[in-house]
């Protein structure tokens, strides 16, 4: 059966009719469409309303729910309830809970309370979510499914139960097929960590100190490969029995902890969960970046979502929850600018999204998120965000956009890799070496210069890239380094790529190991240093710093940037610079500026805080700054919103000749 399609720029909303009285869902319901939203998720959280008791189903409500749905127009998400298993669930498998670094069991009482390795549970998943999809999968209103919430979220993908060993203990032997392979593989030589047998090895946690990282990376391979069987067991259960609906799963901001490219591969679109102002509480960035976008949320961090989950959906994505005003779980939580809802919403459907959808329709008075607000507060009195998804929807409506066409490479391409996370979080060689800040500060340094970029995996097609910047990949894929023969645009390489084999051993050849194909270098030493003992580079003219990493380089490349000591921090060989460091950010914008122009890329200049993003014959301004700007455009330009002076928070949306 052919998928049902889904309406572009379309609007939706989460919504826990099992939170409310019956009598409340006809007007509830009847509101969402009135406020021009299209689509509704429910249920993900419902498990203990459809299956009070073992065996016993309540269905009646949701299918309640779902004529409602129906008769006012609403489609529907459908989500699986498998991240709030019921309390007598927990009570007949107390060992499906899972188990933390310190051996001690999570007990039930919130959320995600499952070890995705336990079998008992994952025949528990599948039987619950075949329930479902025999009950409801022809049923009119639904026209997508969520599996799950939330992967990991919580610190949940790590389980050091008795299930995740015998687990791993398989999948090593799978993986390895003889114990002297592993040994050999592992280096178990070192520290007399010889193992005779498959059934000795147990998680690396609980050791003395620091457990072998060959076994610590193999243990977040495998555990990374229980989510993805997971996932899959229920989107081929909802793929046979409710045939033509786009599957999803609603991925998290800055979370690394398994890979999202293998498990999007499984489904049919990817979606992800944007709450702009609780992330950039949580960022590794200055405290001035924090107070600067305090109210509008870090101006790359969506759109660096935006575009990754694009890739791992394949060109189908939505933002499955759009944060609406204040939430309750970061260290503080503010309000956002009027018109940030506004601003984010136009955003995602800039990059691709089909849907947005917000958290939540109404405030819950009661339980752990009752100071999270909805579009509307608990007395059902419309909050802050209605207006502005008022004024979104008809704008939408009157806008002449057609379907936003994405399918054209951005100029430049970044290489993201959850091993390249957890190799460098297994083996910071310092107190901590951020992956992901890395990653966003190269991604930054891009879109300061008014480029689209495209987040792509190791072993993506390259070809029609003019620039790629792989902020750092300890572990390089045979694949990537074919590309990279035959890529015919420049390329920027941050520090620590190539360090490591896929063992998780020193290259024979030294890093970068098989980037010497392409680039003759070798490192020679690595030193990490405290963060108040800055690297100082003086360039162009400038002063700047370098943090934390240092590697000495051997090369006849030619040096670039170099130390007062004359160690080299940036070289060059052909299209391709080395990044012996890491550059502060506005180093790395020089750098990657130089780069820019002399590859001939069309830039713009933006002011602070504004960024831009062309999406078919389209071009979006946002303005996350403090400040009203001017746009960098011709004065003949014309607008389909805004217009040349953008206010704080403000949008335009020109057209392209
Ligand atoms: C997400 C989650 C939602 C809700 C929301 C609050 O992480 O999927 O269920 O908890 O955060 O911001």
């Amino acid at each position: 059966m052919a998928t049902i399609p889904v309406t572009p720029y379309s609007l939706g909303v989460c919504y826990y009719p099992e939170q409310w009285d019956r009598s409340k869902w006809p007007e509830d319901l009847a509101g969402m469409r009135q406020l021009g939203l299209r689509y509704v998720r429910i249920g993900e959280f419902a498990w203990s309303r459809l299956e009070p008791a073992p065996g016993k189903y309540q269905f009646g409500w949701l299918q309640e729910v779902l004529d409602l749905a129906a008769e006012r127009g609403l489609s529907v998400v459908l989500g699986t309830p498998t991240a709030t298993p019921p309390k007598w669930l927990v009570d007949r498998m107390p060992d499906m809970l899972p188990v933390d670094q310190d051996g001690k069991p999570k007990i039930f009482g919130s959320r995600r309370h499952y070890c995705f390795a336990h079998s008992g549970y994952r025949a528990e998943s599948a039987r619950i979510v075949t329930k479902l999809a025999e009950t409801f999968g022809q049923h009119p209103a639904i026209v997508a499914w969520q599996t799950d919430n939330e992967y990991g979220c919580h610190g949940t993908i790590l389980s050091y139960s008795n299930a995740a060993r015998i687990g791993f203990r398989s999948w090593l032997q799978d993986k390895y097929q003889t114990i002297d392979r592993l040994n050999q593989a592992w280096g178990n030589v070192f520290w007399s960590m010889e193992y005779e047998s498959f059934d000795e090895i147990e998680l690396p946690n609980l050791t003395v100190t620091e457990p072998n990282p060959a076994h610590a990376l193999d243990f977040r391979r495998f555990s990374s490969d229980q989510v993805r069987s997971l996932n899959r067991e229920q989107v081929e259960i909802i793929r046979r029995l409710s045939p033509g609906r786009t599957i999803l799963h609603n991925f998290m901001g800055e979370f690394l902890a398994f890979d999202h490219f293998d498990v999007a591969r499984d489904l049919d679109a990817a979606s992800w969960d944007s709450y702009p102002l609780g992330a950039l509480t949580l960022l590794d960035v200055p405290e001035n970046h924090k107070r600067k976008f305090l109210r509008s949320g870090d101006p790359d961090f969506p759109a660096f979502h935006h575009d990754l989950y694009r890739s791992c959906g394949r060109g189908r994505w939505w933002v499955m929850e759009q944060q609406p005003g204040p939430v309750n779980w970061a260290p503080y939580n503010p309000s956002p600018h009027p018109g940030m809802v506004r601003l984010w919403t136009h955003e995602a459907f800039a990059h691709g999204a089909e849907v947005v959808s917000y958290f939540r329709w109404r405030q819950a008075p009661f339980a752990q998120e009752q100071m999270h607000s909805g579009i509307n507060r608990p007395d059902g009195s419309p909050d802050v965000a209605t207006a502005e998804i008022q004024a979104t929807v008809s704008e939408l409506a009157s806008a002449s956009f057609k379907h936003n066409d994405q399918s054209k490479a951005a100029p430049v391409g970044l290489i993201f890799d959850y091993e390249a996370a957890w190799t460098l979080a297994i083996q910071p060689n310092r107190e901590s070496f951020d992956y992901f800040t890395l990653a966003l500060s190269f991604y930054r340094s891009a879109r300061r210069l008014g480029l689209d970029v495209d987040i792509l995996p190791q072993t993506a097609n390259l070809d029609e890239y003019k620039l790629l910047l792989v902020p750092s990949l300890p572990i390089l894929r045979p694949e990537l380094i074919a590309s990279l023969k035959t890529f015919r645009g420049s390329v920027v390489i941050g520090p620590r790529t190539g360090s490591k084999t896929a063992d998780f051993q020193i290259p024979s050849n030294l890093p970068p190991g098989p980037l010497q194909e392409l680039f003759p270098m070798r490192v020679v030493r690595v030193e990490t240093l405290p963060d108040f003992e800055p690297i100082p580079v003086s360039w162009n003219g400038a002063s700047y710093e370098c943090r934390y990493w240092l590697e000495q380089i051997q090369t006849t490349a030619t040096p670039w940037i170099t130390l007062e000591n004359g160690n080299a921090v940036a070289c060059t060989h052909e299209a391709f610079t080395y990044l012996a460091t890491v550059p502060e950010q506005s180093l790395l914008d020089a750098i990657v500026s130089d780069i820019v122009s002399r590859a001939n890329l069309p830039t713009l200049l933006l002011p602070d805080g504004l960024r831009t993003r062309v999406s078919g014959n389209l071009r979006y301004f946002f303005n996350y700054g403090p400040n009203k700007v001017s746009l960098p455009v011709p004065k003949e330009t014309e607008f389909i919103v805004g217009g040349p002076e953008l206010s704080v928070a403000g949008v335009a949306i020109i057209r392209l000749s």
